[in-house]
């Protein structure tokens, strides 16, 4: 992964590959922002006028590559947009400056260092372009580069892909001062959770499935200090897990109940996380068509985020316990498999009629949900890919937020905006449940389909604690980005929920929460 350094040198007198600076837009063109002083005294004060030439707006995205003029140790300048020029005395927004920072690391790949000097003014500007910039050097290229039989030696297969810059200098902060450097190590801490969920995202089903994902819960559980339980297909049948096995049944892949435990010594508060983790979706005997199966390995992002969020607080040693539980199975069609108007006994005791074996997602989340209350945590979130419909009303960059409690959910809804994540308050409409109604069992695993994602919500409602404060994020829209990359968003897996999973464990460590 990139490494992040905090740079005691400064824009004129840094050695590396290229300096990155910002540029605004202005209402009469672009404008360089502050930080980039030592590279537009360089260009003899006409930066701007350059840039303007070159046809750079400072728009967001916006990169422009230019040869450095002497007096600098760098051989190019990469100017990127930054977005509209801020308000009189107000600082460039955070999430401009980590979108800025991640187009930049992007243009960057294949180089080993790059200096970043973009408008900081504080501690928070700071670990915003650190995150920006490694999330964005993120590249996902352990199943490329394979050595072709038949083709010459020399010839590799794949698609030639470089490696992601190597190494981040961070320029404008203050490099020995104590909360700039804590500000460093979160963010370095952060995004390499950010990047491991992205990698189990992108690991193809094949290798990524329930067993071979608990070895890795497991493996980094050891490594940081975190208390890891695997539930296997035994102990799930001697639970009496019946929404985990019905779903897993018709793969050769078993199901798995992971619980993460992570505990601090001064704890005050439990948050319990529960992640979706259907290692692949093909619906089952309602088998998806063509078009709508071929990305189905991001279907365990929820399970990625909850995972990331338990190391992530770990690591940073959070006053709080976060206990993450992971809910795994791959979703197949087979002789063995759920069918249709099969009856599940779920871990609660509830019955559910499984009218569509591809509303499979609730049916795991139910029982990990149910599991996780019996601890009694203080506060209960859930994070899945569970709906097209959520995609439907929010597109593909929003994810959306159900809660039993407004409070909590508009809490969440702030923590994201806080940290860049794009989410939107989504109700509970209690009139959807009677269409989950089922003249054999407790409840139908499918109901309108007006309104899927509510629908969706309210199934899983039936199955929290009485008196836990929860909240549901239904991540279906910005899990996986097929389009272009943006900012530091990359084609792929996207780490969607981390950081708002990771700032709500640590408000609720600071008591901010109920
Ligand atoms: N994993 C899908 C939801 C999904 C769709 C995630 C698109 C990411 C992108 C989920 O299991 C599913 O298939 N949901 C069904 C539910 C329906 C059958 C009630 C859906 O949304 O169509
Ligand atoms: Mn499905
Ligand atoms: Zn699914």
């Amino acid at each position: 992964m990139t490494a992040l350094t905090l740079s005691t040198a400064g824009a004129a007198t840094l050695r590396a590959d290229a300096l990155v600076v910002g540029v605004a837009k202005g209402a009469k063109g672009p404008v360089v922002a502050p930080g980039a002083e030592a590279v537009d005294k360089a260009f003899g004060g006409k930066l701007a006028t350059v840039l303007e030439t070159l046809g750079t707006s400072g728009a967001e995205g916006e990169v422009t590559k230019l040869h450095a003029p002497d007096g600098l140790k760098v051989p190019v300048i990469i100017a990127v947009g930054l977005g509209p020029v801020p308000e009189k005395d107000a600082a460039f927004d955070g999430e401009a400056l980590r979108r800025a920072a991640g187009s930049a690391a992007r243009a960057l790949t294949g180089s080993k260092k790059a200096g970043f000097a973009l408008p900081i003014t504080s501690v928070e500007d700071a670990e915003a372009v650190a995150e920006g910039a490694l999330l964005g050097a993120y590249a996902f290229t352990a199943y490329q580069g394979g050595e072709n039989k038949l083709a010459p030696k020399d010839k590799k297969n794949g698609n030639g892909a470089k490696l992601p810059l190597a190494e981040v200098a961070l320029l404008g902060g203050k490099p020995r001062d104590k909360a700039f450097k804590a500000a460093a190590e979160r963010a370095t801490a952060l995004v390499e959770e950010i990047n491991r969920a992205r990698d189990l995202i992108n690991t193809p089903p094949n290798d990524l499935y329930p067993e071979s994902f608990a070895a890795v819960a497991t493996a980094a559980g050891k490594e940081h200090g975190i208390k890891v339980q695997v539930l296997d297909e035994k102990a799930l049948v001697k639970g009496g897990f019946g929404g985990l096995l019905g779903v897993g049944q018709g793969s050769t892949h078993g199901p798995r109940l992971v619980k993460l435990a992570y505990t601090h010594p001064k704890a005050e508060k439990t948050l319990a996380l529960v992640g979706k983790g259907i290692t692949y979706d093909s619906g089952g005997i309602s088998l998806k068509p063509a078009g709508h199966n071929e990305t189905m390995k991001c279907d365990m992002s929820g399970a990625a985020a909850v995972f990331a969020t338990v190391v992530a607080a770990a690591r940073l040693g959070l006053q709080v316990n976060v206990t993450g539980w992971l809910a795994l199975a791959e979703n197949m069609p087979s002789g063995s498999a759920t069918r249709p108007g099969d009856v599940l006994r779920m871990y609660s005791g509830k019955t559910v009629e499984v009218l569509n074996t591809d509303a499979e997602g609730r049916l795991v989340l139910a029982d990990a949900l149910t599991r996780a209350c019996e601890e009694n945590p203080d506060a209960i979130v859930d994070v899945a890919t569970l709906t097209g419909a959520m995609v439907l009303a929010l597109g593909h960059r929003t994810f959306g937020i159900m809660a039993n409690d407004d409070a909590f959910r508009t809490s969440i809804h702030e923590i994201a905006g806080e940290v860049g994540e794009a989410s939107w308050p989504m109700p509970l409409p209690a009139d959807l449940r009677k269409g989950m109604d089922s003249p054999t069992a407790d409840i139908a695993n499918m109901g309108e389909r007006m309104g899927g994602g509510l629908v969706a919500g309210l199934f899983l409602q039936e199955f929290v604690g009485e008196g836990i404060a929860w909240a549901h994020l239904d991540i279906a829209g910005p899990a996986f980005h097929e389009g272009a990359p943006y900012g530091y968003t990359p084609k792929g897996g996207t780490g969607s929920a981390v950081r708002t999973l990771v700032k709500l464990a640590e408000r609720t460590a600071a008591g901010d929460l109920g």
